[in-house]
């Protein structure tokens, strides 16, 4: 997996809220990363991508309200982002609970990347709107 290391300059958007956020999506995939390494389970894969889905669906939303309340031009477009990635994360998840070992490290390499390039190229765009406010 790629390495998900955090330091300010590269990832903070400058809100302390949707930070931490960050920050706790990208402990949970390290978490699912490590686990898949030591003891992978099919149930515990099950479990743990549905909360990663549900944290996601709640930092994406508390992050589009911050982007209204702060009068962010693309809100609309950063949105169709969002929705674009819950619906990949939706069909990530399997019907009857079964995961190959090989899949899931396709999913996490899939969670890392979005992590990281969604934060650098997307979000950042609307740092300096959230800066203007504060
Ligand atoms: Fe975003
Ligand atoms: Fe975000």
């Amino acid at each position: 997996m790629i390495r998900l290391e955090w330091d300010d300059q590269t990832f903070s958007v400058g809100h302390p809220d949707l930070d931490s956020q960050h920050k706790k999506l990208r402990d949970v995939i390290i978490d699912f990363a490590t686990h898949l390494n030591i003891d992978y389970c099919e149930s515990q894969v099950h479990a743990r991508l549905l909360g990663f889905i549900e944290l996601s669906k709640e930092h994406m939303m508390c992050e589009e309200q911050l982007m209204k309340t702060h009068d962010y031009p693309d809100s609309e477009a950063h949105h169709k982002i969002h929705k674009a990635h819950f619906i990949k994360l939706l069909s990530l998840v399997s019907d009857d609970e079964k995961y190959e070992q090989k899949d899931v490290e396709h999913i996490i390499d899939y969670l890392a990347q979005w992590w990281l390039s969604h934060i650098q190229n997307e979000d950042m765009k609307y740092k300096p709107f959230l800066k203007k406010k504060d």
